[in-house]
C-alpha cells in the first residue's frame, strides 16, 4: 500500500491518511495536463484527474475514502500530503482536492463562487454577512448545505495557506459522542420542519424546509443544522434551537486540532459537525481555505 492510514492522535474516530512526497511527485505530470481553467470549464477533466490520483495509489485510495466516510464509527479522514517542497503550490492543492472529491462523488455547484469549489480568505477585517469569515468569533459547530436543495453527503475543507495565525483551530464533533443526542434528537420539535434561508453572499434565492434531526436507513440519527440560517416560526422552535446551540457548544467531546497547511478534512456531513475556534487578533492575519461539498456516487 502506498499510503498509510492511522488513527488521529486525538480520536480514533478520525482517520489520517499520509501521502509521501515520492508519491506526490508522481502526480506532477498527470496534474500538469489540466489547468485550473480547464478543470473549471470541463467537468469530465476532473474525473480524469481523479483517476490519475487513484492510479498513483494503486487504485486503493478511492475505496479507502468511501469506506471511511460511510463507516459510522469513523466518518472523517484527514489527508496529510507531505508538501514541504515549493513545487506543491496552490494549484497543486486545488487539483489534489478536486481529485479527492471526484473519487467519492459529484460536487454541488457552489453558488457563492459559481464553481464546483470555493476558495475564500479569513482576514483581520471582514465586512461579510456570515460567520464564515469572522476571524475573532467562534464559528459554531454546524453541518453544511442546510439551506440548499442539493443533497450534501460530504464536505472537503483544505487549508491552502496561512500567515499571522495563532489559534483558529479546527473543531469537529461526532454525533454519537455528543452528550445530548438522545434528548434533542428525540424531542418532537427537532423532527419538525424548519424554514432555512441564507444571507445575500450565498446567492441562493429560495428557502428550504427540513427538520434538524432525521434517521438514516439503519435508524441512526443524522443532523442538518447551522445556527445562522434556520428561521424559527414560533417560541417553541426558537427555544429548541437555542438549547441545541448551547448543548453543542458546551460538549466536552469536541475534537480540536490545528490543521496543517496543505491538509484536507473530509467528513460525512450527516453525523459530523464542524467549526473553528477564534483566532488571536493580528492585523496581518490571513488564512485561505478551499471547500467542496457534494453527494456520493450511487
Ligand atoms: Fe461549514
Amino acid at each position: 500500500m502506498s499510503f498509510t492510514t492511522s488513527n488521529h492522535k486525538n480520536s480514533k474516530r478520525v482517520q489520517v491518511i499520509s501521502l509521501k512526497e515520492s508519491d506526490l511527485d508522481k502526480l506532477i505530470f498527470p496534474f500538469k495536463k489540466h489547468t485550473i481553467t480547464s478543470l473549471e470549464y470541463k467537468p469530465f477533466s476532473r474525473f480524469s484527474l481523479a483517476k490519475s490520483l487513484d492510479e498513483v495509489f494503486e487504485n486503493k485510495l478511492s475505496n479507502k475514502l468511501v469506506e471511511i466516510l460511510n463507516d459510522r464509527e469513523t466518518g472523517t479522514v484527514i489527508i496529510e500530503p507531505e508538501i514541504n517542497n515549493k513545487k506543491f503550490d496552490k494549484d497543486f492543492l486545488v487539483k489534489l482536492s478536486t481529485g479527492l472529491a471526484y473519487l467519492i462523488g459529484n460536487p454541488n455547484f457552489d453558488l457563492m463562487t459559481g464553481k464546483y469549489y470555493a476558495r475564500f480568505h479569513v482576514k483581520h477585517q471582514d465586512s461579510s454577512d456570515s460567520y464564515l469569515r469572522k476571524a475573532y468569533t467562534n464559528l459554531d459547530l454546524h453541518t453544511d448545505g442546510t439551506y440548499v436543495k442539493e443533497k450534501t453527503d460530504w464536505l472537503i475543507m483544505t487549508k491552502m495557506e496561512e500567515q499571522g495565525v495563532e489559534n483558529g483551530e479546527s473543531v469537529i464533533l461526532h454525533l454519537d459522542d455528543w452528550e445530548h443526542l438522545d434528548e434533542l434528537s428525540n424531542n418532537p420539535v427537532g423532527q419538525q420542519d424548519f424554514i432555512w434561508g441564507s444571507p445575500k453572499s450565498k446567492n441562493i434565492e429560495y428557502k428550504v424546509q427540513h427538520p434538524v434531526f432525521r434517521k438514516d436507513k439503519d435508524g441512526k440519527s443524522t443532523i442538518s443544522y447551522i445556527d445562522q440560517f434556520p428561521e424559527p416560526k414560533n417560541m417553541e422552535q426558537g427555544l429548541f434551537l437555542q438549547r441545541l446551540s448551547d448543548c453543542l457548544e458546551e460538549s466536552k467531546n469536541k475534537i480540536e486540532f490545528p490543521l496543517h497547511v496543505g491538509s484536507t478534512i473530509l467528513s460525512n456531513n450527516y453525523f459530523w459537525l464542524h467549526g473553528r475556534k477564534p483566532f488571536k487578533e493580528n492585523t496581518n492575519l490571513s488564512r485561505e481555505l478551499l471547500r467542496i461539498r457534494g453527494n456520493f456516487f450511487n
